[in-house]
């Protein structure tokens, strides 16, 4: 399905920002739509404002084509949609962008430049907040010849596709969150990693969010757990909560349910964590990846 707005002329007549023509071409698949015409770099006028949020609604996954634009313009662009949230790891922030995370593999000095195992399991991001993030923006700066996809599955297509017996059993539940589940396994195979100082543990303490969420824009419900940041079921024995865990994970992301991103050169994608898992298919070794992320916080989830 194609979507095509005209540029409203009487707003560019007013000297305010112009419009510019765009389409929202829908992905032949669960999720996800190609935005075209907008060169992020310009300042989005309120009519495409609009349409952009009506599309990340709908589609929950955006892809911008070949947008060259600054860390600063990407900052610009994403506070449109809310405050930034400021990722715990402050070793991987770009120098003088606090809201920007470095994804990447690429070792300079010795030294990683970035996050380079971020994404490697599914997750939802910033879950593990009290208020986790409502969006999330990867820009492309680097890209492998081979690997390096991202895949975003669902989790309102996992809620209405649920079986039965799991959807009863989880209902009313709520499931423990923490950044720390993974971390020490992560560290094991990058070592880079560095130890959490006490301010950052202290930044992350665990929370308690329902299995099932709202989405607070659309009402749709979706299943938020991840098998990178939930940890338990609260009110169930260790060994149910973990069979229950692992059954929803396996559900949630079957292929029906997942969106595989092949990035091109200075591709923009904007996705919703309300609605969405996602998860960094990976990238050999010896190729280069860097991507730079930046997170708008959400709602408490209900
Ligand atoms: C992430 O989880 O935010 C990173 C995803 C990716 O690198 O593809």
């Amino acid at each position: 399905m194609t979507t095509a707005f005209a540029p409203n002329a009487a707003h560019d007549a007013g000297g305010a920002i112009a419009d510019q023509y765009i389409e929202i071409r829908a992905f032949d698949g669960p999720v996800g739509a190609e935005v075209l015409g907008l060169d992020l770099s310009k300042p989005l006028s309120p009519q495409n404002f609009a349409r952009i949020h009506r599309a990340h609604l709908d589609h929950h996954v955006l892809v911008f084509r070949d947008q060259r634009i600054t860390p600063d313009e990407q900052i610009a662009f994403s506070r449109r949609f809310g405050p930034l949230q400021i990722h715990v790891l402050h070793q991987f922030q770009l120098p003088g962008y606090p809201e920007v995370l470095v994804v990447s593999n690429i070792v300079e000095n010795g030294q990683p430049i970035g996050l380079g195992d971020a994404g490697h399991y599914w997750h939802s991001d910033l879950s593990y907040k009290e208020k986790p993030s409502l969006g999330s923006l990867l820009h492309a700066q680097e890209l492998p010849a081979e690997g390096g996809d991202t895949l975003f599955a669902n989790m309102h297509l996992a809620w209405d596709t649920l079986p039965a017996h799991l959807r009863s059993a989880v209902e009313g539940r709520s499931a423990e969150h923490t950044y720390l589940a993974k971390y020490a396994e992560l560290q094991k195979r990058s070592p880079w990693r560095p130890n959490l100082s006490a301010e950052q543990i202290a930044q992350v303490k665990p929370v308690v969010h329902p299995i099932v969420r709202t989405h607070p824009e659309t009402g749709r419900k979706a299943l938020f757990v991840s098998e990178h940041f939930t940890t338990r079921v609260i009110g169930l024995p260790e060994d149910e909560s973990r069979q229950l865990l692992d059954e929803i994970f396996a559900h949630s992301v079957r292929a029906e349910h997942v969106y595989r991103h092949r990035w091109a050169e200075h591709d923009m994608v904007f996705w919703d964590n309300r609605s969405l898992m996602h998860l960094a298919a990976g990238t050999p070794d010896h190729l280069r990846r860097k991507l730079y992320r930046t997170t708008i916080e959400g709602d408490v989830p209900f």
